[in-house]
C-alpha cells in the first residue's frame, strides 16, 4: 500500500503538474513585449493587445479558458508550465528566446524586425514587419532561409533600384550566419550597373560589364535586382556571351512591377533551351485599403493561436470522451505533438486568413526550359526530307508559378525555384536518335518490325543519365531503316547509311542526342559536338593461331642435323679406325692368336661400331689392349649420345613444337614475306595511319591490302567464311578493333568449335568512340559530367565487360598446357619409326634381291665359262 501511493506521487503528480491536460487545466500564455524593443509603442500595444485578447477569449475561445501572463522583457522563466509564448522582441532577442524555448519544448510565436532570419518553421512562427519598399533583403534571407538556391557564391548584379543602404543590407542578407547550421552563407560578388535610358548605350554597358565577369573564380551564380527593361536587355546580353547556361542559374528579382501591371509573361520575351532562369516579381498592391503594423501582426498571431488552441481543446474533449479515463492517460498527446499541433493549425489560420502586409506580395515564377523545344517533334522515325533547322529558341514559354511571399509568413514555394537543377528534365520526353550496331546498341524488332526492346553500352549511360537527370527517353530511327535489314553491323561507324543518316539528323537539332557510337575525329562534321569519350578501343591483329609442326620426323628431332652428321662420320670413321688398330696391333702375333671372326675385315668393324651404338654389342672383342680402348671409348660416346638422345626424345614427345609466333607489329613487319594484312577501307585506322610518319606504321600501310567489303567481319555469311579461311590456312592477318576481333574469333569458335585464331599481344592507335549532340545544344556539360562520374564510378566498365566475349577455352593463348600432363603416344608421334622400320625393310628385300640377282648371274657366268670345256 505505501509503496502505491509512493508511485503515485511521483510519477502521476509529475505528469499532472508539469503537463496538464487541457481538459484539466485552463492553458496559460506568455506575452513578451519587449519595452527596449516597442519603446514609445509600448504603452499603445499592451492595451490593445490585453483588451484583444480579453475579448478573443470571451468570443472566440469556445472550451475552457486561457490565464495570459504579460511581461515586458525576454529573460523570462519559463518552466511555469506555458502552454505558448508570445514575442515581441528585436531579433537578437527573439533568436535566444528561441533557444531557451526549444528546451522546455514549447511553442513560440514571434513578431520581430525586419532582416532577421525567420526561426524553423517547423519549431516556430515567424513574423517580419517591415514598411513597404523595404521588404528586398528579408525576401532574400528567406530565400536563403528556405534554401531555395543551394549556392555558395553569388554574383549580384543591380542598377540604380537598390540604394545605397539596401545593397549593404541584401549583402548583409546573403553572407550572415545563421544559428541554423543548415543554411550556409554565400559569398557574394556585388556589380553595379549605370542606369541608362537608351537602349544601345544600356547595351553597351551591360556587355561591358558581364562579359568581364570572371565567372571561373566567383561561381555562376546570378541574382539580378534590376528594372523590367534592364532584365530584357540583361538576358539577352547573358546569352550573346554564353553565359546564360545548363550550368548557371540566374534569378531575376524584379521590383518595377506591381499589382496592375500583373503578369510578369508578357514580359519575357525569349527563353532558350537549356537555361535556368527563375523570377520574383513585386505584385505589391498599394491600395488604400492595405492594414499594416505591429498591432495588426500581434492581433492577428493571437486569433491564430486562439483559434488554434480552441480546436485543440475539442480534439482532447472529444477523444477523452470516447476513451476511459485510464486509456486517455495513455494516449493523450506530449508534450511536442500538442506543440506541432498547434503550430500546424496556426500557420494554416495565417495562410487562410491573415490580412496584415498582404498588399506586398512578391510572385516567383521559374521557367521550364529543358526539354521544351522536344515536344514538338513527336514521330518515331525521322526522315531527311523536311530541311528546316530546328533551333533552341523556345516557341511556348512555360512558366511555372512556383510561389509567393508576403511579410507574415515568408515564402510559400509549391514547387522548388530551379526545378532543372534539382528535377533536371522533369520527366520530360527526350527524343534519342538510335540504330542497332552492337555492342554498343542492340535494337530488337518484332515481326512487324517495331523496335520491342533496346539495350546495349550507350543504352546503358543513357538510361543512367535519364534516371539522374529526370527523363524519359524515346526512341526515334533513320528514316531508311525500316526498308533495309535492321541487323546491318557495318563494321566501320563513320560510312555505314544509318551512321550518316544520324550525323545529317543530329547536325539539324532534330533530336538531343545520338545513343550511337561514333569516332572522335579531329575535325568532327560541322554541326555536331563529340561528348566525352564513353570507350576506348585498341587496334590488334588477327592471325592464325599457331600449328604444331608435323610429328612425322620427331624422331630426328632431338638432335639438330649437323648432329646427326657428326654421328653418322663419327660411326663411319670409328669402323676403319677400330680395323686398323687391331690389324697393326703386335699382340696377336706375340702371344700367337688368330684374329679370327669379328674384326677381322673392315666390313664387320663397321657393323660392329653401328652395332655398339644401338647397344648391340658384338660377338668378339679385340683381346689386345689397344683395340679394346677404342671399343671402350666408344661404348662411352655411346652412352652419352643415347642418353642425350632419349631424354630429349621424351621431351619433344611431351611439349609439342610449335611455329614461332607473331604477336607485334615488329615481328608481322618482319614476316612480311609469308604473311599478308588488310585494313579497313575508309577507316579510321587507314586515316591515322596515313598521317602517321613513323616508320612502322608506313610500312604497316605500304603493305595492305585495303578490303573494301565492309561486311567481312560477320563470320556466319559467305563472304565472311572465305574471309576466316583465308586467315586460317593462308597466312593472312586482319587488323582491327581489339574488340570486334573478339567477337569474330569468338563466332568462329562457335561455329566450327575450335580455337584457330589468336590476337596480337600489342595493341596500337587508339580509337575514341563517343556519341554525338547538336552544335548547338546546351546539354553537353551536363551530359559529360553524368559521364564523367559514371566512368569514376567504374559503372561503364562493368557495363561494357557485360557486352564483351566471355572468357572461353580459346582464351589462353597455349590451349596445350592442359594437354602435358596427360599426353599418351599416339600413332602420329611414333610414325616415324615405322616409316624407318619400313624403310629398312624395303632396302633388305631391296638387297636380297640383288644379292639373288648378283648370284644367278655369277652362277651363269660361271657356266658359260665351263661350258666350252665341255664340248
Ligand atoms: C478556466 O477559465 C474559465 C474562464 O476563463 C474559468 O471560468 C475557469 O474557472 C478556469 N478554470 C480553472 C481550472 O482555472
Ligand atoms: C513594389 O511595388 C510597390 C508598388 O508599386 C512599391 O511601392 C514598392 O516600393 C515596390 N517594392 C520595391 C522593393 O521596390
Ligand atoms: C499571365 O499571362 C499569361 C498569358 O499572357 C496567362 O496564360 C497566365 O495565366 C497569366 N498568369 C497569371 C497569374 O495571371
Ligand atoms: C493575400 O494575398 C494572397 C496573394 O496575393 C492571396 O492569395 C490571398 O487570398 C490574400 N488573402 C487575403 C485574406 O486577402
Ligand atoms: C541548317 O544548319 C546547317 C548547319 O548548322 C546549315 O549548314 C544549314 O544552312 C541550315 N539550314 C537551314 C535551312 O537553316
Ligand atoms: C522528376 O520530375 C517530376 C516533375 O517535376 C518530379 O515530380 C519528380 O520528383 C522528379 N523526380 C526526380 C527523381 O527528381
Ligand atoms: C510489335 O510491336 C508493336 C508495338 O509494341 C505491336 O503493335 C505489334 O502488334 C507487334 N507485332 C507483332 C507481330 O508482335
Ligand atoms: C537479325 O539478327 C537476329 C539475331 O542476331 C536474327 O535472329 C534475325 O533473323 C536477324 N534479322 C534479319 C532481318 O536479318
Ligand atoms: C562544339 O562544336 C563547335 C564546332 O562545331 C565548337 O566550336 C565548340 O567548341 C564545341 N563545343 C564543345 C563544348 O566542345
Ligand atoms: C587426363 O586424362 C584423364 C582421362 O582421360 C582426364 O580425366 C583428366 O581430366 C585429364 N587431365 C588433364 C589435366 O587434362
Amino acid at each position: 500500500m505505501p509503496i502505491w501511493i509512493l508511485f503515485l506521487c511521483l510519477f502521476g503528480r509529475g505528469v499532472a503538474e508539469d503537463f496538464p491536460s487541457l481538459i484539466t487545466a485552463n492553458a496559460s500564455i506568455a506575452v513578451v513585449l519587449d519595452h527596449q524593443f516597442l519603446q514609445d509603442q509600448f504603452q499603445t500595444v499592451t492595451d490593445e493587445l490585453k483588451d484583444h485578447i480579453k475579448e478573443l477569449a470571451r468570443v472566440k475561445l469556445k472550451h475552457g479558458g486561457v490565464m495570459v501572463h504579460y511581461y515586458s522583457w525576454t529573460a523570462i522563466n519559463l518552466k511555469k508550465g506555458f502552454l505558448a509564448v508570445f514575442s515581441v522582441a528585436s531579433c537578437e532577442d527573439t533568436w535566444s528566446l528561441f533557444k531557451r524555448v526549444q528546451d522546455e519544448q514549447i511553442l513560440l510565436f514571434a513578431l520581430t524586425e525586419v532582416d532577421c532570419p525567420r526561426l524553423p518553421t517547423d519549431l516556430a512562427i515567424t513574423v517580419t514587419s517591415s514598411s513597404a519598399g523595404e521588404e528586398l533583403s528579408q525576401m532574400i534571407l528567406d530565400l536563403r532561409t528556405e534554401r531555395a538556391f543551394n549556392w555558395k557564391s553569388a554574383i549580384l548584379l543591380h542598377d540604380d533600384t537598390l540604394s545605397r543602404d539596401m545593397i549593404s543590407r541584401v549583402v548583409q542578407a546573403m553572407t550572415s550566419q545563421i544559428d541554423d547550421e543548415k543554411v550556409p552563407s554565400v559569398s557574394v560578388t556585388v556589380f553595379k550597373m549605370r542606369h541608362e535610358v537608351n537602349e544601345y548605350l544600356r547595351r553597351k554597358e551591360m556587355y561591358r560589364v558581364i562579359s568581364r565577369l570572371p565567372v571561373k573564380y566567383i561561381g555562376e551564380n546570378f541574382l539580378a535586382i534590376v528594372t523590367t527593361e534592364t532584365m530584357t536587355t540583361m538576358a539577352e546580353t547573358a546569352r550573346d556571351v554564353h553565359m546564360s547556361h545548363t550550368l548557371a542559374q540566374w534569378l531575376y528579382i524584379v521590383s518595377d512591377t506591381n499589382q496592375r501591371t500583373g503578369n510578369l509573361s508578357t514580359l519575357i520575351n525569349d527563353l532558350f533551351e537549356g537555361e535556368n532562369i527563375a523570377y520574383i516579381y513585386n505584385k505589391t498592391d498599394d491600395g488604400a485599403h492595405c492594414k499594416n503594423g505591429i498591432i495588426c501582426y500581434s492581433k492577428e498571431m493571437m486569433d491564430a493561436f486562439i483559434s488554434a488552441l480552441d480546436s485543440a481543446v475539442q480534439e482532447e474533449f472529444d477523444i477523452a470522451a470516447q476513451v476511459s479515463d485510464e486509456e486517455w492517460e495513455a494516449i493523450r498527446p506530449d508534450k511536442v505533438q500538442r506543440r506541432d499541433m498547434l503550430l500546424k493549425h496556426m500557420q494554416q489560420h495565417i495562410t487562410a486568413y491573415s490580412k496584415c502586409g498582404n498588399c506586398s506580395s512578391w510572385q516567383a515564377l521559374a521557367a521550364d526550359t529543358w526539354g521544351a523545344t522536344y515536344r514538338r517533334h513527336t514521330d518515331s522515325v525521322i526522315s531527311n526530307k523536311e530541311d528546316d533547322n530546328v533551333t533552341t529558341l523556345i516557341e511556348n514559354v512555360d512558366l511555372l508559378q512556383v510561389g509567393f511571399w508576403r511579410p507574415i509568413d515568408g515564402f510559400k514555394f509549391s514547387d522548388v525555384l530551379f526545378p532543372h537543377i534539382k528535377h533536371g528534365f522533369r520527366g520530360k520526353e527526350l527524343p534519342v536518335l538510335t540504330y542497332h550496331n552492337p555492342p554498343w546498341t542492340i535494337l530488337q524488332s518484332n515481326a512487324s518490325g517495331s523496335i520491342v526492346s533496346y539495350g546495349g553500352l550507350l543504352f546503358d549511360i543513357v538510361g543512367q543519365f535519364a534516371k539522374s537527370k529526370n527523363f524519359t527517353i524515346r526512341i526515334v530511327l533513320p528514316g531508311h531503316i525500316k526498308e533495309e535489314s535492321s541487323n546491318e553491323t557495318s563494321t566501320d561507324m563513320m560510312h555505314s547509311t544509318s551512321a550518316k543518316f544520324t550525323l545529317a539528323a543530329v547536325s539539324k537539332g532534330k533530336v538531343a542526342l545520338a545513343a550511337a557510337a561514333f569516332t572522335i575525329l579531329s575535325d568532327p562534321p560541322p554541326g555536331i559536338n563529340y561528348t566525352i569519350p564513353v570507350s576506348i578501343q585498341p587496334y590488334s591483329f588477327m592471325i592464325a593461331r599457331p600449328r604444331e609442326l608435323s610429328r612425322a620426323l620427331l624422331f630426328l628431332l632431338p638432335f639438330t642435323t649437323d648432329t646427326w652428321l657428326c654421328l653418322a662420320l663419327a660411326v663411319i670413321l670409328m669402323g676403319p679406325t677400330l680395323y686398323i688398330i687391331h690389324r697393326l696391333s703386335p699382340f696377336y702375333d706375340a702371344e700367337e692368336i688368330t684374329r679370327e671372326g669379328g674384326l677381322s675385315t673392315i666390313h664387320n668393324c663397321l657393323w660392329y661400331v653401328y652395332g655398339a651404338l644401338l647397344q648391340q654389342g658384338g660377338m668378339y672383342l679385340p683381346r689386345a689392349d689397344s683395340g679394346r680402348l677404342v671399343v671402350g671409348t666408344w661404348w662411352i660416346v655411346v652412352l652419352v649420345v643415347v642418353t642425350t638422345y632419349s631424354g630429349n626424345l621424351v621431351a619433344f614427345l611431351t611439349f609439342p613444337k610449335l611455329e614461332i609466333p607473331v604477336t607485334t607489329l615488329r615481328e608481322l613487319l618482319q614476316n612480311s614475306a609469308t604473311y599478308t594484312w588488310s585494313i579497313n577501307k575508309g577507316s579510321y585506322l587507314e586515316m591515322q595511319l596515313k598521317n602517321s610518319d613513323e616508320p612502322k606504321y608506313v610500312s604497316l600501310l605500304k603493305g595492305a591490302e585495303l578490303s573494301t567489303s565492309s561486311n567481312g567481319m560477320e563470320a556466319n555469311n559467305i563472304a565472311g567464311t572465305k574471309y576466316l579461311d583465308r586467315v586460317r590456312n593462308e597466312r593472312h592477318v586482319v587488323i582491327d578493333w581489339k574488340l570486334r576481333l573478339n567477337y569474330l574469333k569468338r563466332a568462329d569458335t562457335a561455329a566450327t568449335d575450335s580455337c584457330d585464331f589468336v590476337l596480337s599481344s600489342e595493341e596500337f592507335m587508339e580509337e575514341r568512340v563517343a556519341m554525338i549532340v547538336p552544335a548547338d545544344s546546351p546539354y553537353l556539360p551536363v551530359i559529360n559530367k553524368e559521364i564523367n562520374r559514371m566512368q569514376k564510378a567504374g559503372l561503364i566498365t562493368k557495363w561494357l565487360s557485360a557486352y564483351l566475349p566471355k572468357r572461353d577455352r580459346c582464351w589462353q593463348t597455349s590451349s596445350m598446357a592442359s594437354e602435358v600432363n596427360n599426353h599418351t603416344v599416339n600413332l602420329s608421334d611414333m610414325q616415324g619409326s615405322f616409316f624407318v622400320l619400313f624403310l629398312g625393310v624395303f632396302s633388305a628385300f631391296t638387297i636380297l634381291l640383288s644379292e639373288w640377282f648378283y648370284n644367278r648371274r655369277k652362277r651363269r657366268n660361271d657356266q658359260i665359262v665351263i661350258k666350252p670345256y665341255m664340248e
